[in-house]
């Protein structure tokens, strides 16, 4: 498995990424109205969803592992505190936060438990909203037919179960847990997820690229992957795999929405 060079990455994580409204939709939902109240985003990278949060109402706290990304994100943010933190052992006091969030950092985080115990540890009334991939998101996506190492070289503790995501919530302290499905309709999200719905963009090595599953690949084997893939896109063969993954999508979605309250 590949590590990630997070500071390397946070000098071209904005050019594929954004707050994609297909992820805000259902996480504004589950936070309820901004009316003040205060958000940490936790492994909130260069700050895209915390300014579009800031943007609706809430005061936001950002911290990430990775002082590049977050040094993005004090730009972004003009004036709100960020932070740089590991996500599974924050440095701030019980009930700091009335909510928190997270975009796509449980897969990213070792101890992925523990995040969790500290996100229920540092807000007071929540929820806690978070944003995953999980095995039914990736095992949805017809990029595993041509990428299936994917699946291998994902950090162990990356694309767990939907249940087993909700069972560590409870774990972790919080009494209720609700889950929806987010489905991309637009291309901000950069993310290989979303780029399942554009093929096209995987005729585009910067695109692509520009992601942490392929990121996480070794070299020969991505190589080999996209090759096979771009004769089919070329040759209409893709179509069918695309289709014939369709109904998975429309059943797990491209991603989930965990919203838990303490
Ligand atoms: C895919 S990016 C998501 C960033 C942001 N939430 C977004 O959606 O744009 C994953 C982020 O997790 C951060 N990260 C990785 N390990 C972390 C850890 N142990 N604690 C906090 N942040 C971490 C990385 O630095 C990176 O910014």
């Amino acid at each position: 498995m590949g590590a990630i060079d997070y500071d390397a990455w946070a000098q071209t994580y904005d050019d594929t990424r954004g707050a994609s409204p297909s992820v805000l939709r259902p996480m504004l939902t589950a936070l309820g109205p901004a009316a003040s109240r205060s958000l940490l985003d936790i492994g909130g990278g260069t700050g895209n969803f915390a300014k579009a949060l800031a943007d609706e109402g809430f005061h936001v706290r950002l911290c990430d592992y990775s002082p590049e990304m977050a040094r993005r994100a004090v730009v972004k943010l003009s004036g709100a505190p960020v932070f740089v933190a590991d996500a599974a052992h924050l440095p701030f006091a019980e009930g700091s936060f009335d909510s928190a969030i997270s975009v796509n950092v449980l897969g990213h985080v070792e101890d992925w438990h523990s995040m969790l115990a500290e996100a229920r540890r540092v807000i007071r009334e929540g929820p806690y909203v978070m944003k995953a991939s999980t095995r039914e998101t990736l095992e949805a996506n017809w990029v595993v037919e041509y990428l299936p190492g994917i699946r291998d070289h994902a950090p162990v503790h990356h694309y767990q179960r939907d249940s087993a995501i909700i069972d560590a919530l409870r774990e972790a302290g919080f009494s209720r847990v609700e889950l929806s499905r987010v489905h991309y309709t637009e291309m901000v999200d950069g993310s290989i997820q979303a780029l399942k719905h554009f093929p096209e963009v995987f005729l585009d090595d910067e695109r692509i690229l520009n992601t942490a599953t392929l990121k996480r690949l070794p070299g020969a084997e991505r190589e080999a992957g996209l090759a096979a893939l771009r004769r089919d896109y070329a040759s209409g063969r893709l179509k069918e795999i695309v289709a014939r993954y369709a109904p998975l999508v429309g059943e797990y979605g491209d991603g989930s929405v965990f919203a838990a309250w303490p």
